[in-house]
C-alpha cells in the first residue's frame, strides 16, 4: 500500500494520501487547501490518479482543499450524510464502505466534536478525524458539539477495535504522528474517566478560545463553490422534474453515474444505463459504452448522480469529448426523488 501522512503546519493538520499501487487509484483524507499544489505534485510522482477526496467532518482552524482538488482532478468530494456543505458529490453514512481500487475504508460514523464526524477504519488503523487525537480528543464546544455522544463515539466504537489499530488522527500540535487503541485507551488523559458523565464535565471544563481561523474557515468549507451553477449556465442541465418528462423519450439515454453500493442504498431510477463515474474517462472514449451509445443511436445522454457533482463533472468532460447534446439532471437523485421520479429497490 502507498500510505502518505502529510502536515500543514499553521493548522496542525494531518492529511492522508492512500492507493493501493503505483499507477492506481489514489484517495485522499482531510486536505488543507493550501497544500493542494503540494498534493498533486505528489500524486504526479507516485504516478497515481486522485479519484476521491474526503474531508472527516466540516473543519473549523482551516479551508478545506476538497473544492481545488475537484476542480483540478474531477475527483469525487466525499462527506458524511450529516453535514451542511453545499456540495459533495457523495456522502457516506455509518456502516458504508468508501472503496477505491484495492482499498476499502469502513465508514463509522463518531459524532461529539461535531455532529457530522466520521471515522474510517481499514484493517490495520484507523483515522479518527479529531474525535480521537493522541492523547486527547477533539473538543465539543462549538459546530454542534456533542460531549456525551462524543463518549459514545470513542468508548463505544472506536476503543472496541483491536487494541493494536494504529491511530492516524486528523491533528496534532505537540509532533506525534500515531498512536494505538490500546494506547490511548491506557494513557490519553482525558479517556481515564469513569462514566460518560464524567467525561461531560470533564469537555464542558476545558473553556478553550475559538480557533483563529474559525470565522474564515466555516463560512469557506460550507460553500465549495457548485461546479453545477457554471455546467447550468452553459445550458447543460436540466431540473429533476425535466428530466423526470424527459425519462421515458427513446431519443434520450439516462445514464447514472454512482457506485453500486449508492444504487443498493438508495434506489435507481428504471431504464437507466449504470455507468460508474470512475469509467467515465474510458466510457466516453471512442469505442467506448458512452460515446458509441451517443454516437451510433443519436440519443441524447442524461447524466446524473446523488447530488449532481459528478454528473456536472461528467458533463464537461462529455461535451470535451465532442459529445455535445450531453446533459444532466441538476441536482441528482436527491432532486428526482423530490420531484415524483420513479425509483425502484
Ligand atoms: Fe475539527
Amino acid at each position: 500500500m502507498i500510505f502518505r501522512q502529510l502536515f500543514d503546519a499553521t493548522s496542525g493538520t494531518y492529511t492522508y494520501l492512500l492507493a493501493s499501487r503505483r499507477g492506481g487509484e489514489a484517495l485522499i483524507l482531510d486536505p488543507v487547501l493550501e497544500k493542494v499544489d503540494r498534493y498533486l505534485q505528489l500524486v504526479r510522482d507516485l504516478d497515481l490518479k486522485l479519484v476521491k477526496a474526503v474531508d472527516t467532518h466540516l473543519h473549523a482552524d482551516h479551508v478545506t482543499g476538497l473544492g481545488a482538488l475537484r476542480d483540478r482532478t474531477r475527483c469525487v468530494t466525499v462527506m458524511g450524510e450529516q453535514s451542511g456543505v453545499d456540495v459533495v458529490a457523495m456522502r457516506v453514512g455509518d456502516g458504508d464502505r468508501l472503496r477505491i481500487e484495492g482499498i476499502c475504508l469502513d465508514v463509522i460514523h463518531t459524532p461529539g466534536h461535531t455532529d457530522d464526524s466520521y471515522s474510517f477504519a481499514m484493517a490495520d488503523r484507523v483515522f479518527t478525524g479529531d474525535t480521537l487525537l493522541i492523547r486527547s480528543t477533539g473538543r465539543t464546544d462549538f459546530q454542534n458539539g456533542d460531549p456525551r455522544a462524543q463518549y459514545e463515539s470513542i468508548f463505544n466504537r472506536l476503543l472496541r477495535l483491536p487494541d493494536e489499530t494504529l491511530v492516524f488522527p486528523a491533528h496534532d500540535y505537540k509532533g506525534d504522528t500515531v498512536s494505538t487503541i490500546g494506547e490511548e485507551r491506557a494513557f490519553n488523559p482525558r479517556l481515564q474517566v469513569r462514566s460518560a458523565e464524567e467525561y461531560v464535565a470533564l469537555m464542558n471544563g476545558l473553556n478553550l478560545p475559538s480557533p483563529k481561523m474559525m470565522d474564515v474557515a466555516v463560512p469557506a468549507n460550507m460553500r465549495q463553490g457548485l461546479a453545477q451553477e457554471e455546467i447550468a449556465r452553459r445550458g447543460w442541465a436540466v431540473s429533476a422534474e425535466a428530466a423526470v418528462a424527459l425519462a421515458g423519450r427513446r431519443d434520450v439515454a439516462l445514464i447514472d453515474l454512482r457506485e453500486r453500493a449508492e444504487r443498493a442504498k438508495h434506489g435507481v431510477v428504471p431504464g437507466a444505463l449504470h455507468a460508474p463515474y470512475a469509467d467515465l474517462e474510458e466510457n466516453l472514449e471512442p469505442g467506448g459504452v458512452l460515446h458509441e451509445l451517443a454516437s451510433e443511436t443519436g440519443k441524447r445522454l442524461l447524466f446524473f448522480c446523488a447530488f449532481g457533482e459528478r454528473s456536472a463533472m461528467a458533463v464537461r468532460a462529455a461535451q470535451d469529448a465532442g459529445l455535445a447534446r450531453a446533459c444532466h439532471v441538476e441536482g441528482g437523485m436527491a432532486a428526482w426523488k423530490k420531484a415524483g421520479g420513479p425509483v425502484v429497490a
